[in-house]
């Protein structure tokens, strides 16, 4: 695959994906070992709907990832990986002993009965045999569901219950910053809930050797598994068209859904995008900080990297620990050249000040990324000045769960970066802005709903065992588009600026929740009525909590119920869920037809005090007033 040299070439290359698809497409995936060559290479509708990538082809994605490497770089280092402190030994796997350490865990799910469609859901730490293992599924077929290890043991179980995981990978304990976290006590609470039973082993890797309860009939030591096994498996052919991996994201309503990402089109999508994008070179050292259990780690920490057969680095804590130069520390030893983070970290380290990041050389630096939400121009400057110190072309990449790559993004170096600007779509991607009644809007300086209107490679192709909802979720609202859920506008030469959710989703530190979600979670709590919750502007998290809470009556301590409330969030959901602010309220803005309007909600919540609009059709306009003194 040949990287884009100029914009020039870019537009022409664009100008052919949109005009040939299938053919721009056949080109590139023509460059991956295919053990059949496929028939047709695309059959799709939007109604269903139903697509097609690479129809009736064989492949692996391992085989790509790893064999394809073999005869030129089997020395070369796959990844490096740094621990939480810093303090621990670093480790480090060439493109060799990846094959093999991969192929050993892949004798072991086989000897453990795992067969090719079986589900395993991971509930690991940044520890490399949390890759290891998702490859090791890939390699036999089995359908890896990763499960950030952040989530409670309620949201866990219901995972493993909606995809019926037969097995669960995880760790001991795990040590984050200064956290010591009890993992393995999360998956034997998860694995109560009679939803669980499907579950039939628990590997465990031993990561920081503490005492664990066990269970023997079901658990399973790593260390007892895997290091007889063979270091070769054969890779199991899989259809372009099969299942690669679930991936829980949340959506307006109703509980996380499970999105579901193909072999052969995934493949394709996220090693081009991924080349593209950071115009990555032999001898480059990329590193991406996302967590695995997000979208990004799947697709540019654990597959991109692989399939282009780039050396990357793959770290295990987080950016304050033991202090707020780690990072940038990190970047001077390994002399990494692509950086790509999220928003929400770039203003975190900025509230620390400058010494921390002007400490060190970041003489190594090439290109710098940007993912997960709106960068607002503050941090893009920041990024740009202090750690790209002006030469470091910045790469602001719009993509989702449900689109499995880069959609939208500069090609660092090649097409310009504008601050706060995603820019141009990518060869192959088609947006369209889309006016609230469904009209497609010519032209530049116009906003409206950010649709795609024809397929690429990655599209999601279902919801696990729901395809309706799919299709209500992704391709009613408009027919003959995919709907993104985010308002975009479009300005001169055609560059987007993304503006955010138009959803009940807000995004909160780079991770996606539905307001659903955290209100059904608040609800639980005995003490509480009812409940609406929504996102308002926060300095470092991009988007905060604000709850609004109905209590069962007012004569109570105020403090101890919003902090129970809390609690119940952390239990249903994860600590991620818990709201930044709560107010208690003695009732809600609803219409007639009794449906919240969240529009007033927000302007409170957001610190905004008029431009309420007329609220005299509210089925209780008076609450208005109350809510507004109210604020928190
Ligand atoms: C938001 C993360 C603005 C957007 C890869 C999208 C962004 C949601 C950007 C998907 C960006 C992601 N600029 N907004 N560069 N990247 N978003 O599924 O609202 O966790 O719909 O995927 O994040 O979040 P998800």
């Amino acid at each position: 695959m040949e990287l884009i040299k100029d914009t020039a070439q870019f537009e022409e290359i664009y100008h052919k994906s949109c005009h040939q698809p299938e053919l721009f497409w056949d080109e590139i995936a023509s460059g991956f070992t295919w053990k059949k060559r496929w028939d047709k290479v695309l059959s799709w509708n939007f109604t269903e709907p139903n697509i097609h990538w690479f129809v009736n082809g064989k492949m692996n994605i391992t085989e790509n990832c790893l064999d394809r490497h073999l005869p030129e770089k089997s020395d070369q280092i796959a990844f490096y990986w740094e621990p939480n402190s810093p303090d621990t030994s670093p480790r480090s796997f060439t493109y060799l002993s990846l094959y093999q350490e991969v192929n050993k865990v892949a004798n072991s799910l086989k000897q453990y009965g795992i067969k090719k469609g079986d589900r395993i859901c991971f509930y690991m730490p940044m520890v490399p045999e949390l890759a290891i293992a998702i490859l090791a599924c890939a390699r036999i077929g089995a359908v890896h569901s990763v499960v950030f290890a952040g989530f409670s043991a309620q949201s866990l179980a219901d995972r493993i219950e909606d995809s019926q995981c037969k097995m669960v990978i995880c760790s001991d304990y795990n040590d984050r910053g200064a956290k010591h976290i009890a993992v393995k006590q999360v998956v034997d609470d998860a694995l109560q809930f009679p939803g669980c039973q499907c579950v039939e082993n628990v590997l465990v890797y031993k990561n920081t050797g503490d005492e664990v309860t066990w269970y023997p009939e079901r658990d399973l030591w790593w260390h007892d598994v895997v290091p007889n096994q063979s270091n070769e498996c054969e890779a199991e052919s899989m259809d372009s068209e099969d299942m690669l991996f679930i991936l829980y994201t949340s959506g307006s309503t109703g509980k996380p859904k499970g999105v579901v990402h193909t072999c052969g089109g995934y493949m394709v999508y996220t090693s081009y995008s991924f080349k593209q994008v950071f115009q990555i070179n032999e001898k480059d050292l990329y590193w991406c900080t996302a967590d695995i259990g997000w979208i990004t780690g799947h697709s540019y920490i654990v597959y991109g990297p692989l399939l282009v057969g780039a050396t990357s680095l793959m770290f295990e804590g987080v950016p304050t620990y033991p202090d707020a130069g780690r990072f940038w520390e990190i970047c001077d030893k390994y002399n990494v050249t692509h950086f790509y983070t999220a928003p929400t970290a770039i203003r975190a380290l900025m509230a620390y000040g400058n010494s921390f990041v002007e400490k060190y050389q970041l003489k190594s630096l090439k290109v710098l990324g940007s993912v997960g939400e709106p960068i607002n121009e503050e941090a893009w400057h920041w990024y740009n000045e202090k750690v790209g110190k002006n030469r470091c072309p910045i790469v602001d990449t719009w993509w989702q769960t449900e689109t499995g790559g880069i959609m939208i993004s500069t090609l660092a170096g090649i097409t310009p970066s504008i601050p706060s600007y995603a820019t141009k779509p990518l060869p192959g991607i088609q947006p369209v802005l889309l006016s609230a009644d469904g009209i497609e809007l010519e032209g530049n300086e116009v906003e409206g709903l950010l649709c795609i209107k024809f397929p690429w490679p990655s599209i999601l192709r279902t919801t696990y065992g729901d395809h309706e909802r799919c299709r209500q979720t992704y391709f009613s609202l408009y027919p003959g588009y995919y709907f993104t859920g985010d308002g975009a506008k479009r300005y001169k030469d055609g560059n987007y600026r993304i503006i955010g959710r138009v959803d009940d989703v807000i995004n909160v530190s780079g991770h996606r929740l539905g307001t659903a979600e955290v209100e059904n979670a608040i609800n639980r709590h005995p003490h509480v009525v009812e409940s609406a919750v929504v996102g308002f502007p926060h300095d470092i998290k991009g988007q905060g909590i604000y709850a609004y809470v109905i209590p069962v009556d007012f004569n109570i301590d105020e403090t101890i119920l919003k902090k129970e409330i809390a609690e119940v969030v952390a239990k249903q959901i994860g600590a991620i869920a818990k709201p930044d602010k709560i107010q208690l309220v003695s009732g809600l803005p609803k219409t007639r037809s009794g449906k919240i309007m969240r529009r007033i909600l927000r302007k409170v919540a957001g610190g905004e005090t008029e431009g309420f609009g007329d609220v005299s059709t509210l089925l209780n306009p008076e609450i208005v007033e109350e809510i507004k003194d109210g604020a928190v």
